[in-house]
């Protein structure tokens, strides 16, 4: 019987690290700064450093990022905010949380992301923002996004939950440049999946603009620069100051990381290039692979998911419901097509690191045989 192979294991990157996660958690919890401080600040100058933004606001996770980046651009009730049906819950649900209304724009079939003409379709005089998500780590198309945005006067919140630490390719305007970074502002997740995963909740919003940073950070702490001064109401939404002791250390680990993920990514694809009924996704530069996704064309991906199964790899379907197909949207009765053939097609498949060839043969050889 062989080995399983999980979806994702943390255990590798984890062992690298130890002794350094096991000395700073002694000295943070000997420290007596338990939320926010000296950790969570020095993180912040590192993350924006990193991030090339101008304000780093740490936050409890990617979903307040999200909001508190919308309360904090001034998205508010009556507004009308265009985003990915296919996305996790927490990219609509942050727009609706701040009472805008949460508008769906459909994806492109290549890249997963939305589609350009599509959300200029989906303009109206309410709409306020554009919330691209660069999902599974490949970064959005930020020349359209910006473009359409300063065509209509709109802000942007990028949704880089998924791709901390990819950076747009040559055929963009911003090559270089971080997701995150372009729009008005950009919100991370440090859930532990995560590329840049901590080792509990946290998340973070970056921008250029100092009125919106300042803003984040009295809506952290219950809407106040000043303790018992409130202004506005707000949230309990600190970052930890272990979680930022403890991100700092994997940082500067990120980029080899981040290639190790692509180059694994680039095997699968070599691996599946001559089985039929595989889509795989593109390498294009920049894809930090959070997800390495395919689909499965001819309505065979649940018999392949079933196969692995059967044989002890894990495989996930991110998204299974379209997010406009979800019970809390599901009265609208929109229809997004593209995004709708990828709920019954994708199927991600085990990505880490470190993963070996041999794991990736393994799973490539169940999914021949499964669809032979
Ligand atoms: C695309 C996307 N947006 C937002 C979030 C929310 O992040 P968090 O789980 O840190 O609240 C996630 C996390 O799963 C995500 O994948």
């Amino acid at each position: 019987m062989d080995k399983p192979i999980p979806v994702l294991d943390l255990g590798p990157e984890l062992a690298d690290i130890w002794d350094e996660v096991s000395a700073v958690s002694s000295r943070v919890l000997r420290s007596g700064y338990f939320v926010g401080g000296p950790e969570v600040a020095g993180f912040e100058n590192e993350a924006a450093a990193y991030l090339g933004a101008e304000h780093a606001v740490a936050l409890n996770s990617g979903t307040d990022a999200l909001v508190i980046g919308l309360r904090a651009l001034g998205v508010e009730r009556g507004d009308e905010v265009i985003t990915s049906p296919f996305t996790f819950f927490a990219s609509p649900e942050s727009i609706g949380i701040v009472g805008a209304r949460e508008v769906f724009a459909d994806v492109d079939l290549d890249s997963f992301n939305m589609d350009p003409e599509r959300v200029e379709e989906a303009i109206t005089d309410r709409t306020r923002a554009l919330m691209p998500v660069h999902l599974f780590g490949r970064p959005a198309n930020m020349d359209a996004m910006m473009d359409i945005a300063s065509r209509h006067g709109l802000l942007v919140i990028e949704d880089s939950a998924q791709s901390f630490g990819s950076r747009l390719g040559p055929d963009s305007r911003y090559t270089g440049r971080q997701t995150g970074s372009v729009g008005s502002a950009g919100a991370f997740s440090f859930y532990p999946t995560k590329n840049l995963g901590g080792f509990g909740d946290g998340g973070l919003l970056v921008t250029n603009d100092g009125g919106v940073a300042d803003r984040a950070r009295r809506l952290r702490d219950h809407g106040s620069a000043r303790r018992y001064e409130n202004e506005t109401l707000g949230y309990n939404s600190r970052l930890d100051a272990l979680q930022a002791a403890l991100l700092r250390i994997k940082l500067p680990r990120l980029d080899a990381n981040n290639d190790r993920r692509r180059a694994a990514a680039a095997r699968y694809n070599d691996l599946f290039a001559e089985i039929e009924g595989v889509v795989t996704p593109d390498v294009v530069p920049g894809h930090v692979f959070h997800q390495y996704t395919i689909r499965v064309t001819g309505g065979r991906r649940d018999a392949v998911q079933a196969a692995l199964g059967q044989a002890s790899i894990g495989s996930m379907i991110y998204y299974p419901i379209p997010c406009h197909r979800l019970p809390v949207y599901a009265e609208r009765g929109i229809s997004m097509p593209v995004t709708e053939l990828l709920a019954d097609e994708v199927l991600s498949l085990p990505l880490w690191p470190a993963i070996e060839e041999a794991a990736q043969e393994r799973v490539r050889d169940v999914i021949a045989s499964a669809l032979r």
